[in-house]
């Protein structure tokens, strides 16, 4: 029996409602494969942990989870704790020294649910967003002076090295080569940023030479947006900066239906720690706690950590679990403009996982 330890972090708002859904779906799909084991641990760090402690994690939080093979995250950030300070003390404190610089985003348009383009469906919008996680525009460089009087100022600087641009040039080429397309699109703001940018578009051309079998084009992320919308079956796999990435998927999201269904993945490729496995949506507090967020995201983002461990047959069990389920529209969310709850919709995954036909 394959055994793998699990570090639940459920956090703050919804992240509490759709993580518990995450470990039942995956604890039943376990039980039916039999030939493998999930073993979950909950850590209840987050924004309350903050109110109680002043801290969002404990100091050795990092030391209790680096054992562990995956993080299945919630959200963080609550009303009343400052976004920079939650997002900080917990999420970003574990992407950036766990060194999961790989923020792999896919989207695509679920059976049963509607794209608000026209005339788009399913196979017309199928990408793969990796966003570059370690550094950037969220490398955390900068500071205020004077603060408080009228000649204040604050610097936000991005930091752009050879050797993480370069990294993650990589590994974008070695997801859109493991897709059937073999087709990459670097997206950046060179002609406005000739720093930065330009080192990113002359690191593109060295390493796509390593890749002679994918073919790339670049964008202007201010174009990209348009190409996104207007285009959206001319891409495949998408490469960019945290910022620009950040943006461009919460639109990629919407364009696939809803951030209710968005996954995402915090990978270390090498794996010196372990990699982080979350639903896009965040805490959602204006429907925390009326059992109606989508689990569908985290189910997603299962089928991610399925992968990463290597169980791919249960990934895919899973991943068609999901469309099954999204397929009918009695179990939609209201953030797709259904009447369904975060139990109905579970409940329905695992009898789609407990019934029959679901190996096929
Ligand atoms: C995301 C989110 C976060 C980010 C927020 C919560 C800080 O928008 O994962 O896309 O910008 O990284
Ligand atoms: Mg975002």
């Amino acid at each position: 029996m394959r055994q793998y330890r699990i570090a639940a972090i459920p956090g703050d708002g919804i992240g509490q409602e759709v993580i518990p859904a995450g470990i039942e779906v995956l604890s039943a799909l376990a039980a039916r494969a039999g030939d493998f084991h999930l073993d979950f641990k909950t850590f209840a760090w987050g924004s309350d942990h903050y109110k109680r402690h002043g801290v969002m994690m404990p100091a050795n939080g990092r030391a209790q989870i680096r054992d562990f093979d995956a993080i299945f995250f919630g959200a963080v950030g609550a009303p009343d704790v400052p976004d920079h300070v939650s997002l900080w003390g917990l999420r970003l404190a574990i992407c950036q020294p766990f060194d999961q610089y790989a923020n792999v985003r896919p989207t695509r348009i679920l059976a049963g649910i509607e794209s608000p383009l026209k005339g788009i469906g399913p196979g017309d919008l199928d990408w793969v967003i990796v966003r570059e996680n370690s550094e950037g525009e969220y490398a955390g460089q900068g500071g205020r002076s004077h603060v408080g009087l009228p000649i204040e100022v604050a610097t936000e600087v991005s930091i752009f090295t050879r050797a993480g641009v370069t990294r993650i040039l990589r590994y974008a080429f070695e997801i859109a080569r493991a897709r059937p397309r073999k087709h990459l699109t670097v997206v950046t703001k060179s002609n406005a940023q000739r720093n930065g940018m330009v080192m990113w578009d002359e690191i593109a051309a060295e390493v796509a030479k390593e890749f002679p079998d994918v073919t790339w084009d670049k964008m202007l992320v201010d174009a990209m947006t348009m190409r996104m919308v207007l285009k959206p079956a001319t891409l495949d796999t998408i490469v960019a900066t945290n910022l620009h990435a950040d943006i461009l998927s919460d639109l990629a999201a919407a364009l696939a239906g809803s951030l209710g269904i968005a996954p995402t993945a915090n990978i270390n490729p090498e794996r010196t720690a372990p990699s982080m496995f979350e639903p896009i949506h965040g805490s959602a507090f204006d429907i925390a706690g009326k059992g109606i967020a989508n689990p569908v995201a985290t189910f997603w983002t299962a089928v991610m950590m399925l992968e990463h461990l290597g169980e791919n047959a249960a990934a895919g069990q899973l991943m068609r679990a999901i469309e099954r389920v999204t397929a009918d529209s009695a179990l939609h969310t209201p953030d797709l403009g259904g009447s369904a709850t975060t139990r109905q919709v579970t409940d329905a995954m695992l009898a789609a996982i407990r019934g029959d036909n679901l190996l096929a």
